[in-house]
């Protein structure tokens, strides 16, 4: 039986009414992917107010992988409603708290000895990875990269590179931030091919310590394994290697940004172990709770502790609820073996993309690491020109035709898959029918598929 059922033109009369509330009461900036007002969820599975049923590829921005209110994480959740719900780790300390970090402590990659700060969201745990490193090398600089994605708080900001609609407007931006070219093949910053490039990208980080900011000033290079925001760019296999050996080199730390790429989603629990990449502090947030507010900070014992006592912290972080979500969820990560999971279902559209890539000239790349996939654009394949209104239409098409969809990248014109690990074959099918009806739709000019209300 399909998953997906229509049961009104989406956004449905409810839907489009909480609308109208929202835009009186709530701020224009508080942008909606979709005009869709959730009533449930389970699984991959949302029930908006109007009865629609809908299969869910954005997971709340990737948070999901367990899928939604997974019956282990409501259960613990549940548990810890009857105990207590807050008393700040800073004034009250608890065993779920210690319990998260000694977890993350023994499966964050990197050698050696780890310890871990629990904070609110992803923003706090780049802020918080940045003040560790400045107090560890008492060194100032922090090389981010184009594309990339690490929050909308002011230092947060400053390594984010995507202008509009996240940094316009805002400045000015904390200084010592310097961005660099990431490792994006499809659109080289330098007009390269790879292989032929040698990975230029990560050997130019030489040059940039020569025109740009002293090596010696630098107190780390923060990278995210594969871009999220920016669109879902895997690197070549030589390009961390040679990345962490020159930082290396120059006592510079390496920051990965796991917070998108993280738990399971690109094929192992972390995108890291799929690409070389040893960093010596890893920032996590989204998946790590399956629905709850908490992000993470983890690494090297020796630099975790470089600030003082009572320099780190916060009300809320490490929230008990949370923790005991996490707990939860690490659980299912393993017990169910997601990553093998998220292996299958990114092979899985990998098959059926690559019809679409051979097919249509408006699908330019597809590309990705397990479940981690994503489509770029294209009008055209020869100047590869970004298509961001198809992409805009494309994930209408979706929704409205019972797929929630959200897209990424500098130019709006990437598709990225961030659907809860626990979806079945045939919902995985079933919603993969609905992308290729939307492609099929926006590349040829076809008439959209009736919609039949149920
Ligand atoms: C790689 C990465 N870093 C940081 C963040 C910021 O996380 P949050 O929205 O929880 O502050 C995000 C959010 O999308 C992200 O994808």
């Amino acid at each position: 039986m399909a998953t997906i059922q229509i049961r009104t033109p989406i956004p449905g009369p409810r839907s489009q009414a909480l609308m109208r509330r929202r835009n009186a009461a709530v701020v224009e900036a508080a942008y909606h992917a979709t005009p869709v007002f959730v009533a449930k969820a389970d699984g991959a599975v949302i029930e908006d107010v109007d009865g629609n049923r809908l299969i869910d590829f954005a997971g709340g921005i990737g948070c999901l992988n367990v899928g939604h209110r997974a019956p282990a994480v409501v259960e613990a959740v549940r548990r810890q409603l009857d105990r207590f719900l807050h008393t700040s780790f800073n004034v009250l300390p608890y065993e779920s708290y210690v319990a998260v970090c000694e977890k993350l402590n023994a499966i964050v990659p990197g050698k050696g000895p780890k310890k871990t700060l629990l904070v609110n969201s992803g923003a706090e745990a780049t802020e918080n990875a940045v003040k560790i490193a400045r107090s560890y090398t008492r060194r100032p600089a922090i090389i981010a990269f184009e594309d990339a994605f690490h929050g909308r708080t002011y230092m947060a900001m400053a390594m984010t590179s995507k202008t509009h609609p996240y940094k316009a407007g805002f400045e000015p931006f904390p200084s010592d931030v310097y961005q660099i070219p990431y490792a994006y093949c499809y659109r080289c910053s330098y007009s390269m091919k790879y292989p032929s490039c040698e990975v230029f990208c990560a050997k130019h980080l030489e040059d940039t310590f020569k025109r740009v900011v002293a090596a010696e000033s630098v107190a780390a290079v923060i990278v995210e394994p594969i871009l999220g925001e920016g669109g879902f760019v895997t690197p070549p296999p030589e390009f961390f290697p040679t990345l962490t050996e020159i930082c290396r080199r120059h006592g510079i730390l390496v920051i990965a940004d796991e917070i998108q790429s993280g738990f399971a989603r690109a094929g192992a629990m972390f995108a890291c172990e799929r690409l070389g990449l040893e960093p010596d502090l890893v920032t996590m947030a989204k998946s790590l709770t399956g629905g709850l507010p908490m992000a993470a900070v983890t690494g090297r014992a020796d630099i975790m502790d470089a600030p003082a006592v009572g320099q780190l912290g916060g009300t809320f972080g490490g929230n008990p609820a949370a923790c005991e979500a996490a707990l939860a969820v690490l659980n299912i990560i393993e017990k169910e073996n997601l990553c093998a999971r998220a292996n299958a279902l990114g092979e899985r559209f990998r098959k059926r993309a690559a019809k679409w890539q051979a097919q249509w000239e408006l699908v330019g790349e597809v590309r990705g690491l397990g479940a981690m996939q994503a489509l770029e654009l294209v009008r055209s394949k020869t100047t590869c020109q970004p298509a961001d209104e198809e992409t805009k239409q494309v994930a209408q098409y979706c929704y409205e035709h019972g797929l929630l969809m959200i897209t990424a990248g500098s130019y709006g014109n990437v598709i990225r898959l961030l659907m809860p690990l626990v979806l079945t074959d045939e919902q995985m099918d079933e919603a993969m029918g609905v992308l290729e009806a939307a492609l099929a739709h926006v590349a040829e000019k076809k008439p959209a598929l009736a919609v039949q209300p149920v």
